[in-house]
């Protein structure tokens, strides 16, 4: 059984009285969040456990893994994990970590029918049973029907792989209903992703979630690339706050270099054929969907000053089959998207390094910053106890 886990500190209490404080507030006078939410060892641990261990993420598009025995990994709060597509065509994910001495099973993609395990060969098939060891016949009372591979909830919606190890929560679907009118129509299933890289950054998770998030940095920051095709003023965010997620959605003119509906899109109609969403599926899954393509990030901390991002690019299925010259088209828009990232990165450390100084403070927030304020109502439901439905287990 595990130990209660020790009561916070006192710092911790009052940094968390702060979040909740400011995230009850209107957004007119909020500021960013305390340093310490970024900085505290206390806070990444309360977060790994009553955010990430309770939410849905995501390890990324379900077209990655379109053919049976296809698999990727990802990690959820310290759980190594890999998903598999099932001979049923089923995405299920699995603890990547050997029933016998706990050996890593899998590293990064691939495709097999069967999980056999470097160090020993235990084998197991793609519904995570044990099928096959070696020079086990003297073990007493072993019989590999006993053993499996711990299965870790899965859903696929809208295309996207979304995995929880909590039991209990609301499936994916249903948290995310609110949004699906406005995802539906791009097709994201059909979508084809062109590109996935991990990478780890020198910050802490929340400052890539917000920098996602907001828009106000963009004419800046972004200024050599997409800086000058973004609307700022006709920006729309949703009426009221959701548990779940928040988003954005905004028009691209004939400026933008990407974003527009290719003519033989015939799902989206209308304005649509020129609207970007930019959903967050809290706590780390976000992603920017046009007509004409997506790309996406999905966070998991590694410890409070690190964070691992995976970040892919699809093709709306009419883009990418119009290409004349796919493998140069598709590098120019990597590199581009890529270019974005990395003036991101900047930021993104930039924030980490200045939020350790002792004479750091959080400032004021622009009606641009509407998501960040959002993002820590949800960030206080999980982690100050007895508040929302994440709230501490007891
Ligand atoms: S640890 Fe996997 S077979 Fe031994
Ligand atoms: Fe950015």
């Amino acid at each position: 059984m595990t130990p209660p886990a020790p009561p916070p500190s006192a710092e911790t209490v009052e940094t968390l009285t702060r979040l909740r404080a400011v995230a009850d507030g209107p957004l007119a006078s909020a500021t960013n969040m305390p340093a310490a939410m970024y900085q505290s060892d206390e806070i990444g641990d309360l977060e790994r456990d009553r955010v990430f261990a309770r939410d849905w993420v995501s390890p990324g598009l379900a077209a990655a893994i379109p053919d049976v025995g296809d698999h990727l990994t990802w990690t959820i709060a310290d759980r190594p994990v890999f998903c598999v597509r099932d001979p049923d065509g089923r995405v299920r994910t699995f603890s990547n970590v050997c029933r016998h001495r706990m050996m890593t099973l899998v590293e990064g993609d691939g495709n097999s029918r069967r999980i056999t395990c470097p160090y020993h060969a235990w084998t197991y098939d793609l519904g995570g049973q044990l099928v096959g060891t070696n020079h086990m016949e003297h073990t007493d009372g072993f019989d590999p029907v006993d053993i499996c591979l711990p299965e870790i909830r899965t859903e696929v919606w809208q295309g996207w792989i979304y995995c929880t190890l909590d039991p209990e929560i609301p499936s994916v679907a249903d948290l995310l209903a609110p949004i699906e009118e406005f995802v539906a129509p791009y097709g994201v299933a059909d979508y084809v992703p062109v590109h996935r890289v991990d990478e780890v950054w020198d910050g802490n998770w929340k400052f890539l979630t917000e920098n996602f998030m907001e828009g106000y940095h963009l004419p800046v920051t972004h200024r050599a690339t997409l800086g000058t095709w973004m609307p700022m003023d006709s920006v729309v965010f949703p009426d009221q706050c959701h548990e779940a997620f928040t988003y954005q959605m905004f028009e691209k003119d004939e400026n933008a270099r990407y974003g527009r509906a290719h003519p033989d899109n015939d799902r989206l109609v209308g304005q649509w054929r020129t609207t970007t969403f930019m959903p967050t599926v809290f706590p780390s899954h976000m992603y920017i969907l046009a007509p004409d393509h997506l790309w996406y990030l999905s966070l998991r901390p590694l410890g409070t000053g690190q964070v691992q991002l995976r970040f892919g690019i699809a093709l709306a299925p009419e883009v990418h089959a119009s290409l004349t010259d796919p493998e140069a088209w598709i590098a120019e828009m990597v590199g581009f998207f890529t270019a974005v990232c990395e003036e991101d990165r900047v930021v993104v450390e930039g924030l980490h390094a200045g939020s350790s100084s002792p004479l750091a403070t959080p400032g004021p927030l622009s009606w641009l910053e509407h998501e960040l304020h959002h993002f820590m109502g949800y960030l206080a439901d999980r982690l100050v106890p007895n508040t929302g439905y994440g709230s501490a287990p007891t």
